[in-house]
């Protein structure tokens, strides 16, 4: 597989060729690492870390350090895979200024490719401006975890016709904004099929279905490391969960049992340095 890092260019380009793309989150530099080696196209930094990782009970308490210091170990580890920031609740609902800051922040401290943000038509000239700045931006449509207080809970969006049409509506003024590929999370499939023909850059689907040009999920949902909550949408292709309880359980029945550490994690030395410590200290 071809180690070149994945841009704008390149997501554009998969879009026209009819090629799928692929997007995981991640928080940490070893999974990073795995996720670049896999060759999976894109990471999303998301502010889920907020409930995955640091085991809050929604996104809205992720903070700009906090995304910046998990998007740095991230992005040292990415080779070919472009890296893109969540920003949190709070760092873009302000002023465009302030908002330009704070995506600046993810380029300059923590050297992602691009920034995304939960944008309403109320964000769309942060987008423009943020374009301007050279910054690519992902777009975020359908659910918004960082609206759950007005939504009253995580809900699938594009039912009827308003949210229908307000799903339809800023996916077209996020790409006239000049966001490079938009996500859809949460909303019925026809939906979210129809509005990728319709678009011209690409559409990545977290709940969206198969028409979308490609396909995001949650990392943790996917090794099954997150066990408070999964969305229907998501799909658990490993149970590292009981793995890591079984491994320390094993590790601790070793440590009871003497099993471990065993000669061979145990550090050697001399018999004379040893004899000579005990003449001058006496016996144990
Ligand atoms: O934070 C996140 O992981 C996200 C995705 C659910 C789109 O924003």
């Amino acid at each position: 597989m071809e180690r070149k890092k994945v841009t704008v260019n390149t997501v554009k380009q998969m879009k026209a060729k009819g090629e799928r793309l692929t997007m995981l989150t991640a928080y940490d530099y070893p999974t990073a690492r795995k996720i670049d080696e896999a060759g999976i196209d894109m990471i999303l930094v998301g502010d889920s870390c907020a409930m995955v990782v640091h085991g809050h009970e929604n996104t809205l308490t992720a903070t700009m350090d906090m995304m910046v210091l998990h998007c740095a170990a991230v992005a040292r580890a990415c080779e070919r895979t472009m890296v893109i920031a969540d920003m949190p609740f709070g760092s873009f609902q302000y002023g465009i200024e302030e908002t330009m800051r704070n995506a600046a922040r993810f380029v300059t401290e923590a050297r992602v490719d691009g920034v995304k943000f939960e944008a309403t038509p109320f964000h769309i000239e942060k987008t423009r401006a943020i374009v301007d700045m050279g910054i690519a931006v992902m777009g975020h449509v359908g659910l918004h975890p960082q609206s759950v207080g007005a939504l009253g809970g995580l809900k699938v969006q594009g039912k009827s016709i308003e949210t229908a049409r307000k799903v339809m509506t800023e996916a077209l003024a996020l790409q006239e904004a000049g966001a490079f590929a938009i996500i859809f999370e949460a909303v019925p499939g026809v939906l979210a099929e129809y509005v990728t023909k319709k678009l011209d850059v690409p559409t990545i689907s977290i709940g969206g279905g198969p028409g979308c040009s490609g396909q995001l999920l949650v990392t943790y949902d996917v090794l099954g490391m997150f066990e408070a909550f999964m969305p229907s949408f998501a799909k658990k292709y490993q149970d590292f969960s009981q793995l890591m309880l079984d491994t320390f359980k094993q590790y601790r029945s070793e440590v009871l049992e003497g099993v471990f550490p065993a000669d061979e994690h145990t550090y050697k030395m001399s018999d004379e340095v040893m004899e000579a410590i005990i003449k001058e200290f006496g016996p144990a």
